[in-house]
């Protein structure tokens, strides 16, 4: 074994009082508190001013003037003390196939010279690089190595269709792509660098796409435009340039845009900017999982979504942690799997999502009996709310009742983690994500913005005395939608190209408050408890999919008049899709088969966002204004057909009845 030499880390709260005494300095001096924090990460230059803002514009600036780059703290800042200490873990999705293993100094190396390949293909800094690769190696080097040039780059999840990454590559104006041959995923092999070759039939304007060859499927080469890893990274060896220096970069430049998607239209591309991301992602890697040196970080998430950026990438390599990646799925080859690489490994923390783990529940505790997994330490879920099954199946079974489990609520705008109880330190409470992070001010408020008394973290308090005596105990205090008051550190600055955009959706809805798009309650204690989204998102296996989004999909085939998305619930992934379709109603049997529409909602999405149910029917709900009534369309996909509500202010109150007898 390696020696560890341990980094400490100076902000890593150890009790209760110190959260509330961090909690407490948060709220009164947000400058100082995140100063202190800021101080322990290595900046070529200090910052100016500590922050600058206001919700209206939105305007957010945090360590504006202060000098880096994000991969110095990730991965040079480490090599003095850790250059033999294991960044990342790799786990094939084949379990026979050897791991692979990069220290900080091998990732180091590995990140300078892709970064001299990037600059060798005319990628300078400011240019925005898609990447759409599987969970290898290479991907968390191209990442970095854009980060390390400067380069915004813009991950697209390697089960988009073609068309969704022409419509980011559009939005982004990106150049550049980074992509694989294909990717293994379980029995499965993706054709990425075909469907790149599909979307780029609508892209003319992007210069270069390197390939790294994984599967080995074949593959067409446009000349010119097209290289392959492995002939630009030789093209270096030659070359002998082996660091990279740096790109130094402002707080406020931004690092990448993660596309996400909204209740309308198409998915906004949020921007994060390289200071304030480092910071709060390491913090709250830190504080919510309690890293300790030499723990394994196991976060199954793939980096194609935010999860993977902050907590496979950027939160443990800010602190010298050793992050584990999985290319495979939960189910292949058996239901296992994690289990197996938490035992092979020895992992100590386990991030991962509820959907996996009802999953997994359903393949009963034989899987799981013959695994030790007595290395676990901390358990983590994330990406939707967790039923107390599923919270006490982990926790009895996976976490032997020994292993803190942590639930984290946050999105794709915030970066890390803003309300979770803090492994060990802070009281859990099944299906609570309990208490804001210190930084954090939540507050409910009612349909027209009003506070809901007693739910204001930063006014009424994180938590009552009672909570200290009975972690578990506590009665509702309060509903409602949930904002955050005021700005820290990780909060999305914009949506690319487009401030207005990032305005209406986020700080326009309730005046100076950021909404989250989340119903939720508060107990008495001060726990918050997320409920779902109150917009039109789904949330399908904790990916967020925007019902609009759908619609257009679905609306694409030329046989669909018409369409209507809602959610319902689903006993694995949270929530099902169910659409409704208008069938051009010249023939009384639709012309269209529900094979129709899924292949159309993969190709146009992809196939996460298949509707898993579709029902054809004649007419929707309308007002008379013509707005769908989705309230009916959502009680009726829940099976709830007794109790519609008003139906008197439709303009055909009979397509109801029509509908309610057709549902599946
Ligand atoms: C939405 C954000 C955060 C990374 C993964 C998803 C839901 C997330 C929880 C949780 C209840 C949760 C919310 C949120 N959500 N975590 N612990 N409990 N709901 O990121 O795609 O940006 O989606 O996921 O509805 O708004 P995302």
């Amino acid at each position: 074994m390696h020696q560890i030499i341990a980094m400490s880390y100076p902000f890593q709260i150890k009790s209760f009082d110190q959260y509330l005494a961090a909690y407490k300095k948060s709220v009164e001096d947000p400058e100082g508190f995140w100063s202190e924090i800021a101080a322990d990460f290595f900046w070529r230059k200090k910052w100016d001013k500590v922050l600058e803002w206001n919700f209206k514009e939105p305007k957010i600036e945090w360590f504006k003037g202060a000098k880096l780059n994000i991969t110095e703290n990730c991965l040079d800042r480490h090599l003095e003390k850790n250059a033999n200490t294991p960044a990342i873990i790799w786990e094939s999705n084949d379990p026979e196939e050897h791991h692979r293993v990069l220290t900080y100094r091998e990732l180091y190396n590995k990140v300078c010279q892709f970064a001299h390949v990037l600059k060798n293909n005319g990628v300078v800094k400011g240019d925005r690089v898609c990447i759409y690769m599987g969970m290898i190696p290479e991907l968390a080097i191209a990442v970095l190595a854009c980060a390390r040039a400067g380069a915004i780059h813009s991950v697209v999840f390697g089960g988009f269709s073609a068309q969704s990454i022409a419509d980011r590559l559009q939005d982004a104006k990106a150049e550049y792509i980074i992509t694989c041959d294909g990717a293994f995923r379980g029995n499965k092999e993706i054709q990425l660098k075909n469907v790149i070759d599909d979307a780029l039939v609508q892209c003319p304007f992007v210069k270069k796409v390197i390939v790294v060859t994984r599967t080995r499927t074949p593959v067409s080469m446009i000349k010119g435009r097209d290289v392959w890893w492995e002939d630009e990274i030789k093209k270096v060896e030659t070359q002998g340039s082996n660091d990279f220096k740096a790109e130094e970069m402002d707080a406020e430049d931004m690092l990448f845009i993660l596309y996400t998607s909204g209740s309308t239209g198409k998915p906004k591309g949020v921007v994060h900017t390289c200071g304030g991301y480092m910071i709060y992602t390491a913090y709250t890697f830190v504080n919510v999982f309690q890293y300790q040196p030499g723990d394994i970080h196991f976060c199954t998430a793939d980096i194609g979504w935010i999860t993977g950026h902050s907590y496979i990438l950027y939160g443990p390599l800010s602190a010298g942690a050793t992050t584990l990646m999985f290319e495979g799925i939960p189910t292949w080859p058996d239901a296992g799997r994690f289990w197996n690489i938490v035992d092979k490994y020895k992992v100590s923390i386990l991030y991962t999502a509820p959907t996996a783990i009802r999953s997994l529940m359903g393949f009963g505790l034989d899987v799981v009996k013959d695994h030790d997994l007595r290395s676990l330490k901390v358990l983590g879920t994330v990406g939707e709310p967790i039923n107390e099954e599923a919270w006490n199946w982990y926790h009895e079974n996976i976490g032997k009742g020994q292993c803190p489990v942590v639930d984290t609520w946050w999105q794709t705008e915030t970066a890390g983690v803003l309300i979770s109880n803090l492994a060990g330190v802070t009281p859990a409470k099944p299906t609570y994500a309990t208490l804001p992070m210190p930084g954090i001010q939540p507050v409910l408020v009612d349909e027209n913005g009003k506070t809901v008394p007693g739910t204001d973290a930063a006014r009424d308090g994180v938590y009552t005395s009672e909570s200290i005596s009975s972690p578990a105990g506590g009665s509702l205090e309060g509903a409602g939608n949930l904002c955050i008051k005021f700005p820290w550190p990780g909060m999305l600055r914009t949506t690319y190209g487009d401030h207005e955009r990032c305005r209406l959706n986020y700080f326009s809805t309730y005046e100076n408050l950021y909404f989250t798009g989340d119903g939720c309650l508060r107990d008495k204690n001060g726990n918050y408890r997320i409920t779902g989204r109150v917009d039109d998102v789904l949330n399908v296996s904790g990916h967020r999919i925007g019902t609009a989004e759908v619609e257009n999909a679905i609306n694409m085939h030329a046989g669909v008049v018409e369409s209507a998305v809602v959610g319902y619930p689903h006993d694995i992934k949270g929530q099902g899709i169910y659409a409704f379709v208008i069938y051009p109603s010249l023939h009384n049997e639709p012309s269209l088969s529900r094979q129709d529409i899924t292949l159309t909602v993969s190709r146009i999405i992809g196939p996460i966002a298949k509707p898993d149910k579709i029902q054809f029917v004649s007419g929707l709900p309308k007002t008379r204004s013509g707005k769908i009534m989705r309230r009916i369309l959502r009680k009726i996909a829940e099976g709830e057909t007794d109790n519609l509500g008003d139906v008197t202010t439709l303009l055909d109150p009979s397509v109801v009845e029509e509908i309610k007898n057709g549902k599946i």
